[in-house]
């Protein structure tokens, strides 16, 4: 009786605390302070941010907690296996917090017997954002024809209604990289209707690099946010543009960059997850290099910014 008055007590402080807006901020140089790429953000219903990263030295799919924002735990690893289906390193992984004591971990990695390129997306279940992650035994969905799927990122309407986004890894096989929406049921995985292409690579090459990937979509104030990443991660034009619409599914307007190498002495940063949070403010965490140049060597840390400016269809980290 008491632990549960407790529990409820310090909740509502928590939800208090999540509901204030945050200061607009810039992590000073990381957030995490090494090899964290492509990270996935979550705020829970405690009040803790969680972040989840790709594989690294730091394991299969690195946890790292912040009770502020600004200082995060050590990362350790929180997924069992990459699934009986799988082979290798998970790679882009984002985690929801679905309904109560249940969390869905989206991730993409390569499938068992198939070429280099074959990556589908998989689901991961645990009660507990810290973990253990459990695999599902199947992939949620392959497309090896189109060059592979990657870069699965969760949303949920302002209506309530689940999706999932991701990537056709086209640049693969020299292809289209469309990015997808598709809608899936309560439990955050069960695929239902069919999937609608929100934008895909410009046509000349010398606009994104000849790819778009690494979508997050967020809603704020009537308009949908898609935010992506262009050119190859291993370079300086690595960066974060964004795509508009009034509808879920489209159709999107490119609008333009958000952040580029050098902003805020940024190298090649991507691979963003944006979250609204209860439609007081929008927090974003992204990769850029450790070393300040490009991914070759040290790895890729993890920054964020905190409530970043949304208004009418236009998104800046500061203003
Ligand atoms: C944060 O992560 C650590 C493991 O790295 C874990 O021991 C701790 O319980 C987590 N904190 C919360 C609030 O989940
Ligand atoms: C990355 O940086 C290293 C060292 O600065 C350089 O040698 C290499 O060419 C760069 N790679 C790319 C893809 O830009």
């Amino acid at each position: 009786m008491f632990s549960t008055t407790l529990l409820t007590f310090l909740g509502a402080i928590a939800t208090l605390a999540v509901a204030t807006p945050m200061k607009r901020t810039v992590s000073n140089g990381a957030a995490i302070n090494k090899n964290f790429a492509d990270p996935g953000l979550m705020l829970n219903s405690n009040g803790v941010w969680y972040a989840y990263s790709t594989t690294s030295s730091s394991g299969l799919v690195p946890m790292s907690n912040s009770t502020n924002f600004k200082t995060w735990t050590k990362p350790t690893n929180v997924l069992t296996s990459v699934g009986a289906w799988a082979t290798g390193a998970v790679w882009d992984p984002d985690v929801r917090e679905i309904s109560s004591g249940h969390y869905v971990m989206y991730y993409a990695a390569r499938r068992n017997g198939g070429p280099s390129n074959d990556h589908c997306l998989g689901v991961a279940t645990a009660t507990h954002p810290n973990g253990p992650f459990t695999p599902k035994s199947t992939p949620l969905m392959c497309d090896l024809a189109s060059g592979g799927l990657i870069g699965i990122t969760g949303f949920k309407a302002p209506d309530g209604r689940l999706y999932v986004v991701w990537k056709v890894d086209g640049n693969s096989i020299k292809g289209k990289t469309p990015i997808k929406i598709q809608r899936v049921g309560a439990n955050g995985y069960d695929l239902q209707g069919t999937a609608t292409t929100l934008i895909t690579n410009d046509a000349s090459s010398s606009v994104d690099g000849g790819l778009v990937e690494a979508p997050s979509l967020v809603h704020w104030n009537g308009w949908y946010y898609l935010f992506y990443s262009t050119h190859n991660y291993n370079t300086l034009k690595y960066d974060i543009r964004y795509a508009v619409s009034r509808s879920v599914r489209g159709p999107f307007s490119k609008v333009g960059s958000f952040l580029t190498s050098g902003d805020f002495s940024t190298a090649g940063p991507g691979s963003t997850t944006v979250l609204n949070i209860q439609d007081k403010y929008v927090n974003m965490a992204f990769h850029s290099d450790i070393n300040g140049k490009n991914s070759s060597g040290a790895g890729r840390a993890m920054w964020t910014i905190s409530n970043i400016c949304l208004s009418g269809g236009v998104a800046k980290p500061t203003c």
